[in-house]
């Protein structure tokens, strides 16, 4: 039947965990395997937003299911992991997204509490969710995770030196894992978006046109564009990209 042939027939039988994905990126990503026909569940700090996403997929036709998860808190991790396997059986996708920003400083001038709770989200973060899904991946015979890196995970960035490291640092977290788990049918790639026009991005006007500027395109990205990239590389498209940095950056680093 025509819909076996279909590009993302797969995701049907697949389900995926998403952190972070009430909002911004996360949420674009869900939405996506959700239409693609993947079983979703939308993990997120923010419980409301995450139930309420939920909702909005499963009123759309979709499968999914929300849960809480405090990326920073290796036992919340587990649970949404576990939560994932009990409601649909398995996990064969994820996507380690959840993030924050943290507050602009020199770095001889950056809060250390600012720069704990940065490396506990944007890295940390990304090795417990790892951590406990990798196994899963295994039970499933396979799988493929994507990690949520940045333009900031290459290039440095006046104010963020905890972004910026915390970005970096997955990337060889990405890589290694890559290495680990290939043998076993296992993929572990990183997307590196340039600046997202996501309510992470604060800011005045100003700053705004600032960050515009630093995109040859002349405008910021959008979050279905950084998705688009991501649902290419969790499918079997992908079946040969393992180990890599993807940037999504509208040529800022060219
Ligand atoms: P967003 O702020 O719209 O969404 C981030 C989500 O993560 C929120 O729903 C938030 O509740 C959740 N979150 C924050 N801390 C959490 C925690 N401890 N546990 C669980 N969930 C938590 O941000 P956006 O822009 O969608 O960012 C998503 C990812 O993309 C982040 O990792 C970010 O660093 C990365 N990124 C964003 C760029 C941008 O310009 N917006 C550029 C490059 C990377």
């Amino acid at each position: 039947p025509l819909a076996d042939t279909a590009p993302d027939a797969e995701f049907a039988q697949k389900t995926a965990l998403v952190t972070g994905a009430a909002s911004g990126i996360g949420l674009e990503v869900a939405r996506r395997l959700a239409a693609a026909g993947a079983a979703v569940v939308v993990a997120d700090f923010n419980e409301q937003g995450a139930q309420d996403v939920a909702r909005s997929l499963t009123e759309a036709g979709g499968r999914a299911a929300a849960v809480r998860v405090d990326v920073t808190d290796p036992e919340s991790v587990r649970h949404a992991v576990d939560f994932t396997v009990e409601t649909f059986g398995g996990l064969q996708l994820a996507v380690n997204n959840a993030g924050i920003a943290g507050a602009s400083a020199p770095t001889g001038e950056y809060g250390v509490e600012n720069w704990q709770r940065v490396i506990d989200t944007n890295l940390n973060g990304v090795f417990y969710s790892l951590r406990y899904e990798l196994p899963q991946l295994l039970a499933a015979g396979g799988g493929a995770v994507v990690n949520m890196s940045s333009i900031l995970g290459t290039n440095g960035f006046a104010g963020s030196a905890a972004y910026s490291a915390a970005k970096h640092a997955v990337v060889g977290l990405t890589k290694t894992a890559a290495v680990e788990y290939a043998a076993r049918g296992v993929r572990v790639n990183a997307v590196a978006p340039g600046f997202i026009d996501t309510p992470l991005l604060k800011g005045d006007e100003a700053q705004r046109r600032a960050l515009i500027a630093l995109h040859p395109q002349g405008r910021l990205g959008t979050a279905d564009e950084v998705a688009d990239l991501t649902l290419f590389l969790l499918s079997d498209r992908a079946s040969f990209i393992n180990g890599s940095y993807h940037l999504v950056d509208g040529g800022y680093a060219a």
